[in-house]
C-alpha cells in the first residue's frame, strides 16, 4: 500500500524544516517498508512570488487526494500590506475549511532535559501534558459579514457558532480525554458572549455521554493565568478557534520554544499536520531554525492520519534521543543547525 504525502513547505522557515520532516520520513519509509510518495506543492508567499494565487488551484487538489498532508509555515512580510483575503495566510484558511478539518490537537509538556529552556520554574512544570482541541472552522475566522469599510473608517468581524460545530469538536475532545487523563476543561468566555454561553451548554449536553470524563469550564482570562501558573492541572483543553490560536502559542511556554509544538488538524477526510510555529521571517534561511514542530508533526501525521503507530513512536522517539544527546537549536539556546538536528533524527530512527 503506498502513502500518498503532500508536502507543503510554505515561507520563510518552512521548506527547512520540512526539508528535515521528509528526510525523517524517508528514513522511516525505508525502515519500515512502508511507501511513501512525496509531492510538493506552492502555497501561501511562495505561490505569490510565482504568481500563483496564495493556494493555487492544483495545491488544493493534490492535498484532497492525499493520505495526508504535511505544512511548514505560511506568511510573509513582503505581502503584509494586503487585505487578508489575498494574503498569504488566506491559503491556509482555505485549505483547513476544503480539508474540513474542524478539530485542531495542539499537545505540549515538559520535556526531560529542557526543564531551563521555560521560564516557568521546574517544579510548576513537572508532569505537565496536555493538549488543547481548537474548533478550527468557525468562529471569527471565517464569520460573514466582515469588512474593513475605510469610508467609515470601521470594521466588523463576525462571531457565529452553531451547535453542530461545537458538538463535534466536544466529542473529540471528550474521546481523547478518554485515552488520557479523562479530563476535559472548556475554554469560553460565557460571562460575555452568547457564542459563549451555547459553546457551554452545548459540551454540557455532549458530556452528558460521557460521565466517566469530568469536565469543568474555565473563562480564557482566567485560563491564561492558570496555564502559565499550573500547567500540571490541565489534560484536554477544548476551546473555540480565536482562544484556541492564543492558548496554543501560549503553552509554548511549557516547553521553552514555540519550535517544539506540533498540530494536528483532523476532519473526515485527509489530515492537515503542521507545526504551530509561523514563518519566523527573521531567522528564515540560516539553517538555524528548530525543526522538532514539524518532526513532531510528521509523527502526528503518521499516527492520526496514516494509523501507523509504531513509526510514529519510531520517530517521536529519534526526536527524544537528539535531544537527549544534548543537541540543542539556537531557540533552546544551543548551536546545532536545523539540518544537524534533522540528521541525528535520521541516525536515532
Ligand atoms: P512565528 O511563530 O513565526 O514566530 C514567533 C517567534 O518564535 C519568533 O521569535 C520566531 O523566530 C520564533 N520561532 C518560531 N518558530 C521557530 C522555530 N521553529 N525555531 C526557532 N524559533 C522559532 O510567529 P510571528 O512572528 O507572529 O509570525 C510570522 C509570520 O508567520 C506571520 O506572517 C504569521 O501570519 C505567520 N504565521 C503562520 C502560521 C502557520 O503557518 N501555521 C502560524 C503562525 C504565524
Ligand atoms: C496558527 C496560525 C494561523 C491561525 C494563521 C497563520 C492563519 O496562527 O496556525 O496558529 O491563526 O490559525
Ligand atoms: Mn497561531
Amino acid at each position: 500500500m503506498a502513502y500518498k504525502v503532500v508536502l507543503l513547505p510554505g515561507d520563510g522557515i518552512g521548506p527547512e524544516v520540512i526539508r528535515e520532516a521528509r528526510r525523517a520520513l524517508e528514513r522511516i519509509g525505508g525502515t519500515f517498508q512502508r511507501d511513501f510518495t512525496f509531492s510538493e506543492h506552492l502555497i501561501g508567499g511562495a505561490a505569490l512570488k510565482a504568481n500563483r494565487p496564495p493556494l493555487p488551484a492544483s495545491t488544493l487538489e493534490a492535498a484532497m487526494a492525499s493520505d495526508a498532508v504535511l505544512l511548514g509555515a505560511v506568511g510573509d512580510p513582503a505581502f503584509d500590506h494586503l487585505p487578508p483575503g489575498s494574503r498569504p495566510e488566506s491559503a491556509l484558511l482555505a485549505l483547513r475549511k476544503s480539508l474540513g478539518v474542524f478539530a485542531n490537537l495542539r499537545p505540549a509538556r515538559a520535556w526531560n532535559g529542557l526543564e531551563d529552556n521555560s521560564p516557568l520554574k521546574k517544579e510548576t512544570l513537572a508532569g505537565t501534558d496536555m493538549i488543547v482541541v481548537r474548533e478550527l472552522l468557525g468562529g471569527l475566522y471565517y464569520g460573514e459579514p466582515r469588512e474593513w469599510n475605510r469610508a467609515t473608517d470601521q470594521a466588523i468581524n463576525t462571531l457565529r457558532y452553531a451547535r453542530p460545530e461545537v458538538e463535534r469538536v466536544a466529542r473529540v475532545a471528550f474521546d481523547l480525554a478518554r485515552l488520557r487523563g479523562k479530563r476535559v476543561v472548556s475554554v469560553d468566555k460565557a460571562n460575555v458572549l452568547e457564542t459563549s454561553q451555547l459553546w457551554r451548554a452545548v459540551v454540557n449536553d455532549v458530556a452528558k455521554s460521557y460521565p466517566d470524563v469530568q469536565l469543568t469550564h474555565e473563562y480564557v482570562d482566567a485560563c491564561a493565568m492558570k496555564l502559565a501558573c499550573a500547567p500540571a492541572s490541565f489534560d484536554v483543553v477544548l476551546t473555540e478557534n480565536l482562544f484556541g490560536d492564543i492558548l496554543s502559542d501560549e503553552a509554548g511556554a511549557i516547553c521553552g520554544s514555540l519550535g517544539m509544538l506540533p498540530s494536528a488538524s483532523l476532519g473526515a477526510g485527509p489530515g492537515l499536520f503542521e507545526p504551530v510555529h509561523g514563518s519566523a521571517p527573521t531567522i528564515a534561511g540560516k539553517n538555524i531554525a528548530n525543526p522538532c514542530g514539524a518532526l513532531l508533526s510528521a509523527a502526528m501525521m503518521l499516527r492520526s492520519g496514516l494509523k501507523l503507530d509504531a513509526e510514529a513512536t519510531a520517530l517521536e522517539r529519534a526526536v527524544e534521543a537528539a535531544l537527549a544527546s544534548g543537541l540543542r537549536t539556537a531557540d533552546l539556546g544551543g548551536t546545532t543547525s536545523t539540518s544537524e538536528f534533522g540528521g541525528a533524527v535520521v541516525r536515532a530512527i
